[in-house]
């Protein structure tokens, strides 16, 4: 999988560096071809000798060589590069990746490289948690950078809690899967729908019942499956995004609308991915004029909206139905109840317990569950994890 691939291994000065041997090594086996940078304080914590070893190269620090004044391009390295890697990453270095602060090194070459750029951050369970940390986080991955998160567990400081860097064994599994992700025209002649956003159900012309839903990660999923070759129908509530390139859109504004548009693209599709936040109940009638307000309490009686994605899972045959769960709690049990239920491929499963997933943002966290298995994926940008999850459609489609 990682046959031939150029990563440029960044370290920085944690003392979680003395695991980037590790990885170093595993990279080397797996076919990488591998170049590491250090930070100049890296150095105290692992010797360069350990990694010009490891690597097969000699370790990259400063701009230049003091001895003969050769020059180390960052442009050239960026260039060179299939994936910059930063393992360990500290605070430090994730918050001068955030501003552009282009002082050593690895800094420059970060902001030079055109290549996928992962992190695997490494620190002290306060400095992680910090709201400062967490927001930088959520501004790298909203620009692409993929986090691969640190665990729980010991720390150097003594303390017990969130910022161990993640083992070595699993940032392999997730630079393999960032490449896995990397696109391929693979989907040309399937056809595709994908609901998205919030439907909209009124109460009289004025008021109406919505949720949070801004439509991004169904609009992502549409923009990746074109992207594919597919051709794609999105169906879609209000919502303020542009139409994606290639994708043919379906506006509708209540469920019932969204429920009869979808039934009716179904029958030509070869597979749905139904990301909307479609809602649950709709009220039972609808005043053809504006509800006055009085001095007593409103009762509005709501009775149960269509499941769009049951009715389509109902009439599945080898067609593949996609669907998602966001859950507050019981995230699993919910999810999995949801495959059975409607008889779906896969769900994509996002917690609004995990920082950075569900509404609105540029990010998401999610773990896709089959039949068969359980996918956990790092932190990611929305469009990253459209990837992921059209990775999975192309693995099921038969
Ligand atoms: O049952 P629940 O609403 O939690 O399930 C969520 C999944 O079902 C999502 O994929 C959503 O788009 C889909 N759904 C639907 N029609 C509904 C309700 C949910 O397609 N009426």
């Amino acid at each position: 999988m990682l046959n031939g691939k150029h990563i440029i291994l960044g370290i920085t000065g944690s003392i979680a560096a003395y695991k980037a041997a590790m990885l170093c090594r595993l990279l080397v086996k797996e076919g990488a071809e591998v170049r590491v940078i250090m930070t100049p304080l890296a150095k105290q914590f692992i010797t360069p000798l350990t990694m010009a070893t490891l690597s097969k190269h000699p370790i990259l620090v400063e701009f230049f060589n003091p001895e003969n004044g050769e020059w180390n391009s960052h442009v050239s390295l960026g260039e060179w590069a299939d994936m910059l890697l930063i393992a360990p990453a500290t605070a430090n270095t994730m918050a001068k990746m955030t501003t552009g602060i282009a002082d050593n090194l690895l800094l420059t070459t970060y902001l030079s490289a055109r290549s996928k750029v992962a992190i695997a951050p490494a620190m002290d369970l306060d400095m992680y948690a910090h709201v400062t940390t967490q927001q930088n986080l959520k501004t790298l991955a909203e620009r692409g950078v993929a986090i691969i998160e640190p665990g729980a567990g010991e720390l150097a400081s003594g303390l017990v809690g969130k910022g161990r860097m993640a083992e070595p064994e699993e940032i392999i599994e997730q630079v393999k899967a960032i490449f896995a992700a990397e696109c391929k025209r693979t989907l040309s002649g399937k056809r595709y729908i994908v609901t998205a956003g919030a439907t909209i159900e009124p109460i009289d012309p004025v008021r109406y019942i919505t949720n949070h839903s801004t439509g991004k990660m169904g609009y992502a999923i549409a923009e990746e499956l074109a992207r594919r070759g597919a051709e794609v129908k999105l169906i879609t509530g209000r919502t303020a995004l542009p139409t994606p390139q290639g994708v043919e859109r379906i506006d509708v504004l209540s469920a019932e609308d969204m429920y009869n548009a979808t039934v009716k693209e179904w029958e030509l599709a070869d597979g749905a991915v139904m990301c909307a936040a479609v809602a649950d109940y709709t009220p039972k009638s609808v005043a053809d004029h504006k509800l006055k307000k009085s001095d007593d309490d409103l009762t509005i009686e709501l009775c149960r909206t269509k499941d769009i994605a049951k009715e389509l899972g109902s009439n599945k045959g080898n067609r593949t139905l996609v669907g998602f769960a966001l859950e507050t709690d019981n995230e699993r049990a919910n999810a999995e109840g949801k495959l059975q239920r409607k008889n779906l491929d896969f769900v994509v499963l996002n917690s609004l317990r995990d920082k950075g997933a569900g509404f609105g943002g540029d990010t998401n966290k999610i773990t896709i569950i089959d039949n068969n298995s359980r996918e956990e994926h790092p932190l990611m940008s929305k469009h990253d994890t459209a990837k992921v999850i059209v990775d999975k459609i192309e693995r099921v489609t038969r």
